[in-house]
């Protein structure tokens, strides 16, 4: 489904700095996959991402989804950041509608399926208010429908629920397992976090540090509806694997910066 061979990427300051972001990410994602770019915190995992999206132009390597390369950004392609991108002088619905009416989606239709993904992430009773009246929780839920609502084939999530406070974020992304369980999509989930990579994804691609690279690539596979999957021996001996290879590296990254 996505296929990306040999990208590097340089960022170049205003004062005419080169800051290698990545260097030489090759991998492959399958279709109706759920994976996790996992890594410390400015190793290039948002910009793998944003590259994917097409937000970014490709310099070196290929980055083909579907076997299209990659040029721009997509309805194919959807994206949920870490800071909720709603419209605040739109209403939820408001906001899940806009994405369907520029894809030229017919007036009756468009309402009807807003209603729908605004009821699949639980905001049913929301769709008069607007983003300044909801929770963290809620406008991320708001953000993920009208991604949703597009049906992209491939969704992008950037640190998503990074911003919300723990109980919210443990809800989110079991609710976030339940709609990939429903509508399968190909999922490309970017976080810092150890335990979110683990329980969502089901392989978790670990990060270097900057220049970015893949250090490994973990397998995981639980039965994830055990409501005590957290503190199964399988679950945390996974959780405890892949932070030995993050640490070195999130070690490395520390490094040089002041305390
Ligand atoms: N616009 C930019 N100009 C210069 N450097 C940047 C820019 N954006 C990101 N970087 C640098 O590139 C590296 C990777 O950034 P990023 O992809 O955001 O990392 P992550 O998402 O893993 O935290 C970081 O060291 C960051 O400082
Ligand atoms: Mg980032």
């Amino acid at each position: 489904m996505i296929q990306i061979e040999g990208v590097s990427h340089t960022y170049r300051t205003t004062d005419g700095r080169d800051i290698p972001a990545l260097e030489g990410v090759s991998l492959e994602v399958r279709e109706r996959e759920f994976i996790a770019l996992l890594g410390p915190s400015g190793c290039g995992k948002s910009t793998l991402l944003y590259l994917i999206g097409g937000f970014l132009p490709i310099a070196s390597g290929s980055v083909r989804v579907h076997g299209t390369p990659v040029t721009g950004p997509g309805p194919d392609r959807g994206v949920v950041f870490q800071h909720f991108a709603l419209f605040p002088w739109k209403t939820v619905l408001g906001n899940v509608l806009y994405g369907l009416e520029k894809l030229g989606v017919p007036r009756d239709v468009r309402e009807k399926r807003a209603r729908e993904f605004i009821d699949m992430v639980g905001l049913t009773g929301f769709e008069e208010s607007y983003p300044s009246h909801l929770s963290g929780g809620m406008k991320q839920r708001a953000a993920l429908a009208r991604t949703l609502a597009i049906d992209p084939k491939v969704l992008l999530m950037d640190e998503p629920f990074g911003a919300l406070d723990a109980q919210t974020r443990s809800l989110m992304q079991a609710e976030l397992l339940a709609i990939w369980h429903r509508s399968p999509k190909t999922v490309i989930f970017v976080t810092h976090d150890v335990q979110e990579a683990v329980y969502l994804a089901q392989r978790v691609f670990v990060m270097s540090a900057r220049p970015g690279k893949i250090k490994a690539v973990v397998e995981t596979s639980f039965e994830r509806s055990d409501p005590h999957i957290f503190k199964s021996k399988a679950f945390v001996d996974k959780v405890d694997e892949i932070w030995g290879l993050v640490r070195d590296e999130a070690m490395k990254a520390q490094k040089g910066r002041p305390f």
